[in-house]
């Protein structure tokens, strides 16, 4: 590799780098505050737990949530995933979801069929990326438990017409779940406007925080059973775990730092949010998709339009394998991308570019126009070279 600075194109795997004051600010509370929250009667557990009931507050605002929707934290999007599927589904259950969808939702669900408890559906997705609402809709049956469904791509960078599907999910009385994975932070989420009943959040990506962070958010009558038993610092006695909210979706001691980092990535991205940052970002985007579509011998993928789309540009180089372009990226350029199949194999199979997948720019906060310039400069030699 040459001295080249870094470029870093890879934000929907995770965001780099992290705001740097945000951290070391949530470090320094870590080490002032550091008791475990709810865990102790003294000031200093007491005052962690308020911290952590602040976050959950700023978390409602951030996503359109009413103050009386539990939030619990957990470890990422994966677990929170986990804990919305198995933890709402019973034995015999139909469940909807799409051809979209990462692996942290289709693991879950194939297992499940495996073992002979749950059937499912999967919408597919038309040739601009979307799933159509009335494809849903007709998916569901008498006993479907729920639809489960990404909000926004992470291969095709598609954001899905949420709003439409939770009004066929209220009008039918079924939950709607929903991945925020990849659009938490980058795009507006609005949780109860879209009748959205349980939302799965992970916090290292386009929240800005550190990674084993991320945890879920429900409306309160949400009939959810714990996955993961254990302590809760409430109702000790019982040997049950407890069904008081938010505890009963939290075994165990909290992340208490990613917490606090979380704390301070919202408060940065609403700062951001008044300089325009999505609009720069999406600015950015269609530069480097202007750019690559000039570029003879690349196929771009659901980008031709970039209305509701995230900040990425997924494509590939014809006469190249997605990976070989990635090692090239790297070693030549020294421009970190992410190929192959991005967790979400249907989304592949159903574009045709299984089983190598495609090369997958992201970007963040940080990008800047020079370092997109510099993306399609190496694309172009790259695809003269093939
Ligand atoms: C759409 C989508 N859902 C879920 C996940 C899982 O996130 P995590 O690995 O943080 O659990 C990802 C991660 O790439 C994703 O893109």
């Amino acid at each position: 590799m040459d001295d080249k600075a870094l470029i870093y194109l890879d934000n929907a795997a995770t965001s780099y780098p992290k705001p740097a004051g945000c951290m070391l600010r949530a470090l320094a509370r870590y080490i002032e505050l550091g008791a475990s929250p709810s865990r102790g009667g003294y000031d200093l557990a007491r005052e962690a737990e308020t911290a952590v009931s602040d976050v959950r507050h700023a978390l409602r605002c951030f996503f359109g949530a009413d103050e009386h929707y539990p939030v619990c934290f957990g470890s990422n999007a994966t677990d929170a995933l986990n804990t919305l599927i198995q933890g709402l589904t019973e034995p015999g259950d139909h469940l909807v979801s799409t051809c979209l969808e990462h692996n942290s939702v289709l693991r879950p669900l194939h297992h499940l069929r495996a073992q002979g408890r749950i059937e499912f559906d999967l919408a597919e997705f038309d040739a601009s990326g979307f799933v159509n609402p009335d494809d849903i809709a007709a998916m569901i049956r008498p006993h479907t438990r729920m639809v489960v469904i990404n909000h926004a791509s992470n291969v095709l960078g598609t954001v899905q017409p949420v709003s439409a599907i939770g009004e066929i999910c209220r009008n039918k009385g079924i939950p709607l779940i929903l991945d925020v994975a990849q659009s938490a932070g980058a795009i507006p989420v609005e949780m109860k406007n879209w009748n959205v009943s349980g939302m799965a959040f992970t916090c290292h990506k386009s929240l800005l925080s550190p990674s084993g962070i991320g945890g879920l958010i429900i409306h309160p009558d949400l009939p959810i059973r714990p996955i993961r038993f254990g302590g809760t610092g409430i109702d000790s006695a019982n040997l049950f775990h407890t069904q008081t909210f938010p505890y009963r979706l939290e075994a165990g001691t909290l992340n208490f730092l990613g917490i606090l980092a979380l704390n301070e990535s919202l408060s940065y991205l609403q700062e951001l949010e008044t300089q325009g940052y999505r609009q720069m970002e999406m600015a950015l985007t269609e530069k480097l998709r202007d750019g690559l579509s000039e570029i003879y011998g690349i196929d771009l993928y659901a980008a031709q339009s970039l209305e509701n789309h995230l900040p990425l540009i997924t494509c590939n180089v014809r006469g190249y394998v997605a990976a070989d372009v990635g090692a090239i990226l790297d070693g030549d350029f020294n421009i970190a991308v992410r190929t192959g199949l991005h967790c979400a194999p249907l989304v592949h199979k159903h574009i045709s570019t299984a089983p190598n997948g495609a090369i997958r720019f992201s970007l963040g906060i940080f990008n800047t126009g020079a370092s997109i310039d510099a993306a399609i400069s190496a694309m172009s030699i790259i695809a003269r070279n093939a």
